[in-house]
């Protein structure tokens, strides 16, 4: 990892992570290293009540196929490190809880992991998300904390991206793993409780973000069913934007559905390499 002041590689002493020309970042009592600088110490990301939500969800398992999917556009096939003498790292921006990353990990036993997220509760999460997963709370827009060309996989799922940043940390032939919703990701929810709508265009804006720095190298549609209780479907919405939007737990929306209810998730993997 890098100095968010200064560049210069950080390395481990006394509970803090200090740079060569003196700048020190403590490691918080839950395991997360805190890189925040300047005004990015007012953002605040999601909330720990977005976070439990996120867990218990993914705790039952619903978005398994897209944590393999994802794993598997990390890891497949991939040279094993940047360098002989390297382990090969992937970054998780806006990581969240960690589980993506942790899959990807769990896929592949001699990678570690870097979690990045803004918020704390967030950060605590991911400290304990995986052994081989280091968890660093810092803001994506203010630049990465990473050394230049370093990284063999960043991942983002449903996460803000910096792609000029993702550009910079990635060593020659690593992968950027984009995971975005499409239109129809919990369309039968959308409507009827009114959560925020997926953006059509998304796609198109994406594409449109990356183009010079990255080409596309595999891109697949990942969907499928889920039976979900009305617990689930109030998981499902608390973790998401439209948590913002308050819909409560007690919505009697989601009382008046069925024991379970059959909802589709759709989203798309991309994968992408630094253009050469
Ligand atoms: C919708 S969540 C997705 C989290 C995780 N990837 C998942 O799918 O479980 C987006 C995450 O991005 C984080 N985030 C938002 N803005 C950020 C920023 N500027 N830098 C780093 N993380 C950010 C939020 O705190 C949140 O955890
Ligand atoms: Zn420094």
């Amino acid at each position: 990892m890098a100095c968010p002041e200064c560049g210069d590689q950080l390395r481990p002493r006394d509970r803090a992570l200090r740079c060569g020309t003196g700048h020190s970042f403590d490691i918080a009592r839950q395991g997360y290293v805190g890189l925040l600088t300047g005004a990015s110490t007012k953002m605040t990301g999601d909330t720990a009540d977005m976070l439990d939500a996120r867990a218990a969800f993914q705790g039952a398992g619903h978005f398994a196929p897209i944590a393999a999917a994802a794993a598997h556009a990390c890891t497949a096939g991939i040279d094993r490190a940047p360098a002989p003498d390297e382990a090969a790292v992937i970054l998780e921006v806006g990581a969240g809880t960690g589980y993506y990353l942790a899959t990807a990990l769990a896929a592949e036993p001699t990678f570690f992991g870097i979690a990045l997220d803004v918020a704390k509760p967030a950060a605590r999460r991911a400290a304990r998300a995986h052994p081989r997963m280091a968890s660093v709370l810092a803001d994506a827009w203010r630049g990465l904390p990473i050394r230049d060309h370093s990284l063999t996989g960043v991942l983002s799922v449903f996460a803000p991206r910096n792609p000029t940043e993702v550009a910079r940390v990635l060593a020659p032939g690593g992968r950027f793993v984009v995971v975005t919703p499409t239109a129809d990701h919990l369309n039968e929810l959308v409507g009827p409780l009114d959560m925020v709508r997926v953006d059509p265009d998304k796609d198109r804006r994406l594409a449109d973000s990356l183009s010079g720095l990255f080409d596309r190298i595999a891109h697949t549609r990942v969907e499928f069913p889920m039976k979900l209780t009305r617990r689930d479907v109030t998981d499902v919405i608390a973790m998401g934007p439209s948590a913002f939007h308050g819909t409560p737990a007690d919505d009697p929306r989601i009382a008046a559905l069925p024991d379970t209810t059959e909802v589709t998730a759709s989203v798309t993997v991309s994968t992408y390499v630094p253009t050469a």
